[in-house]
């Protein structure tokens, strides 16, 4: 459990989110609570469809939560509203995403993909580049810096996608169910390298998912089910 001396990074409390209106209205998230330090990584587990991507949306400023109260930091960023003016800001700086699918820009190279958000957050190209190679060397897939997506495994394009997620150093990570398309082998691979890069660069990482093999490996998780998060120990603690 979360030592309450420990900083957290992430505290979400009471968190709704409503879609629609009127008849059409849909609860996704009813309340939610989570509290994360820097380091951590957490499963975040539930049936399809009991609010899980709504979560990450939502603490992603991808979407607007309805009420309740999201601190990232020292910062309260929503509270019953944004408070901040930049969420573009906020998402380039503060949080990094990982999918199930890659998505990597398909007529960049490898490097040029793990570069871009740290151009765009205002870094040399040079500076950039430098930065991305770093990356993918501590996660084992330097040797493909000059290939082009579509070159790459499966596993290295997911392990592309975590550099790129990495470059800006932010302090916390989402990642809805990264380990999808991989068999288990590949997916406890990428699941170790998370581990090990929550804890080199004290990121918090939350990761979605139901794959079996996976959630032994977690230390905490939450549990989300008709809205409603439960905080449960996991095999890996
Ligand atoms: N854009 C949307 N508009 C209306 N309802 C939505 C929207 N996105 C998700 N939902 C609904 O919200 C609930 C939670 O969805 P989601 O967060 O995608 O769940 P999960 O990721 O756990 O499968 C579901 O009932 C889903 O149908
Ligand atoms: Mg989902």
């Amino acid at each position: 459990m979360v030592n309450a001396n420990n900083k957290r990074v992430v505290f979400i409390e009471g968190l709704r989110k409503r879609y629609g209106k009127g008849e059409a209205a849909v609860d996704a998230l009813i309340h939610v609570d989570m509290q994360i330090t820097p380091g951590e990584v957490v499963g975040l587990v539930g049936p399809s469809g009991s609010g899980k991507s709504t979560l990450l949306k939502c603490l992603g400023a991808v979407i607007e939560p309805t009420a309740g109260r999201i601190t990232l930091g020292d910062e309260v960023i929503y509270d019953n509203n944004w408070k901040l003016s930049n969420l573009r800001a906020l998402r380039r700086d503060k949080i990094g995403f990982i999918f199930q699918m890659p998505y990597l820009i398909q007529f960049l190279n490898v490097v040029d993909n793990v570069a871009l958000p740290s151009m765009l957050a205002g870094r040399t190209n040079k500076e950039a580049r430098k930065q991305a190679l770093a990356l993918l060397e501590a996660l084992d897939v330097a040797h493909r810096a000059n290939a082009m997506p579509s070159q790459l495994s499966g596993g290295e394009q997911q392990r592309v996608s975590i550099a790129r997620a990495l470059i800006n150093r932010p302090p916390v990570i989402l990642a809805d169910e990264p380990t999808a398309p991989l068999d288990s082998e590949r997916a406890l691979v990428v699941i170790r390298i998370l581990n090990q890069m929550a804890h080199q660069y004290k990121t918090a990482i939350i990761i979605v998912t139901h794959d079996e093999k996976i959630i032994p490996t977690f230390k905490r998780i939450y549990s989300i089910r008709d809205g409603k998060t439960h905080e449960m120990t996991g095999e890996g603690a």
